[in-house]
């Protein structure tokens, strides 16, 4: 098989974007072009002042470095596909809302009008790379609507190439990442094309950090590795709600359980809740592949993973409501952080929206601050997680704060619900000085100095800490 010469990547979203902008500073012997229907998100990615769609550490310089060079973005996906040796389909694969399997399933919509496209318009054989997170057989199912739609001598090869990036550490994670899956058919012609998309992460990844696998193995790889992180998340939250009760402290046990080898230290911080596009979808898009395969010990396993993620968060808010006298009716609450985790931009699943959306039953007044998350995508969301709330109403009981310190001013508790640095560096005495009293801090993210909060007259509770109960 001759060597890829062109690629195209359908998505310019939070993995379509970073992943093949990497590949086009990494490869610049390879015209990687990257393509959307979303003509504005097409544009940022465009911007003659690099205000890119998304915000990632050092994903601008890797867009300056390649844009214009051998990294293009367009909304002309019918040309790119034509061009290219090797297609990235990348588009977002949402939960079901609608239909056999809501609230469960992977909705495919996406994959196979993306597919279907391929099939429509290509001239010539390529190399079609799965990069989205889909359900065991996937693959299938767009070699059998490739086969079906093409044109006559037009050959796909269908490889599975899950993305394992985490956003807010994307480039990191992409110029070393821990492992690159590639599953294909074990046949002479998937392994040859197997060996195409090897070669072009051999340009950066060292060779040994390159898995090949059967096809099923790569999609079910990807569900499987976001399972077991989240099952960790969720086991140290379960573990915190034992050390809130007893007196024990998370940290101390996470510490302590971590140091065995067969455990290791990462991934082990209580929080108020995972969040993001994946983690959540994914285990569901599990549990629904368990009950389809007439597994239900197994699908009710990993349902209990996110089971105790929405504990968590509605414990959180809970604890806020008890701490301040069982009723934060007319008072306010400052809410400092919006996004699902530090270092993004991104608000899917963020826990910050189940705690406002509470807060907000209870007929609080809230203020929020996120130093990355655009206003209009907050209104968007609590929009969406207040359904019967229309916008004026959410405007007269929400204020968005353009600081930290200004979120906080007139606050009763201030309310840490995403890890940014920021917020342990932000000048707490002048925060304390803002806030009525008693000012208190909730810590969902084992982020500040308690003590020091303490020594300047906060009452804090931090997720996981006994002492405060
Ligand atoms: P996203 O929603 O940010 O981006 C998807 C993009 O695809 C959107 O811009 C959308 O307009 C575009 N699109 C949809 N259908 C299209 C079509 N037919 N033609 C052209 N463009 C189309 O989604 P994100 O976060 O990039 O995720 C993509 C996939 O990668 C999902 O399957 C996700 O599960 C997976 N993934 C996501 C990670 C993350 O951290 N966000 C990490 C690893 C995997």
């Amino acid at each position: 098989m001759p060597a890829v010469t062109k690629v195209c990547c359908i998505g310019a979203g939070y993995v379509g974007g970073p992943t093949c902008a990497v590949i086009a500073l990494k490869c610049p012997h390879i015209k990687v072009t990257i393509v959307d229907l979303n003509q504005s998100r097409i544009d940022a990615w465009n911007s003659a002042d690099y205000k890119l769609p998304i915000y990632e550490p050092g994903l601008e310089d890797v867009v300056r470095r390649a844009r214009g060079r051998n990294l293009f973005f367009s909304t002309d996906i019918d040309r790119s596909i034509q061009e290219a040796d090797l297609i990235f389909v990348s588009v977002n694969t949402p939960t079901k809302k609608s239909g056999v399997g809501a609230g469960f399933a992977a909705d495919l919509n996406y994959v196979e009008s993306a597919t279907r496209r391929i099939a429509k318009v290509a001239t010539s054989s390529k190399i079609v790379v799965e990069k989205s997170t889909v359900p065991c057989r996937t693959a299938q199912s767009m070699r059998i609507i490739l086969e079906a739609n093409s044109s006559p001598n037009c050959r796909f090869d269908i490889l599975s190439n899950p993305e394992f990036l985490a956003e807010g550490t994307a480039i990191n994670d992409l110029f070393k990442p821990d492992r690159v899956l590639i599953g294909s058919l074990q046949t002479p012609e998937g392994i040859a094309a197997s060996n195409a998309l090897v070669e072009i992460y051999a340009n950066w990844v060292p060779k040994e950090r390159i898995l090949s696998v059967g096809l099923w193995s790569s999609e079910l790889s990807k569900l499987a590795a976001n399972a077991m992180l989240a099952q960790r998340i969720s086991s140290v939250n379960a573990l915190s709600a034992i050390c809130e009760a007893t007196g024990a402290n998370i940290d101390e046990v996470a510490h302590a359980v971590g140091y065995d080898s067969r455990i290791g230290p990462n991934f082990l911080r209580a929080s108020v809740g995972f969040g993001g596009s994946c983690f959540q979808k994914d285990i569901l898009n599990l549990v629904y592949l368990s009950e389809s395969l007439h597994l239900p010990e197994v699908a009710e396993y990993w349902k209990q993973v996110v089971t105790m993620n929405e504990y968590q968060k509605r414990r959180f808010s809970k604890t806020v409501v008890d701490t301040l006298f069982n009723t934060i009716t007319g008072k306010r609450i400052a809410v400092l952080g919006f996004a699902f985790k530090a270092d993004t931009g991104d608000t899917r699943e963020s826990p910050a929206i189940t705690l406002v959306r509470d807060f907000l039953l209870e007929k609080a007044h809230v203020s929020i601050y996120d130093p990355q998350v655009e206003h209009t995508q907050i209104w968007s969301d609590l929009s969406e997680a207040l359904p019967l709330v229309p916008l004026p109403n959410l405007q007269k009981q929400v204020h968005i704060a353009s600081s930290a310190l200004d979120c906080c001013k007139n606050a009763e508790a201030v309310v840490i619900a995403t890890e940014w640095r920021e917020f342990r560096e932000i000048d707490w005495e002048a925060v304390y000085r803002g806030m009525n009293k008693p000012a208190f801090v909730f810590d969902g993210r084992l982020l500040v100095d308690a003590q020091k909060l303490r020594s300047i007259g906060f009452k804090v509770t931090v997720i996981g800490r006994g002492e405060q109960l």
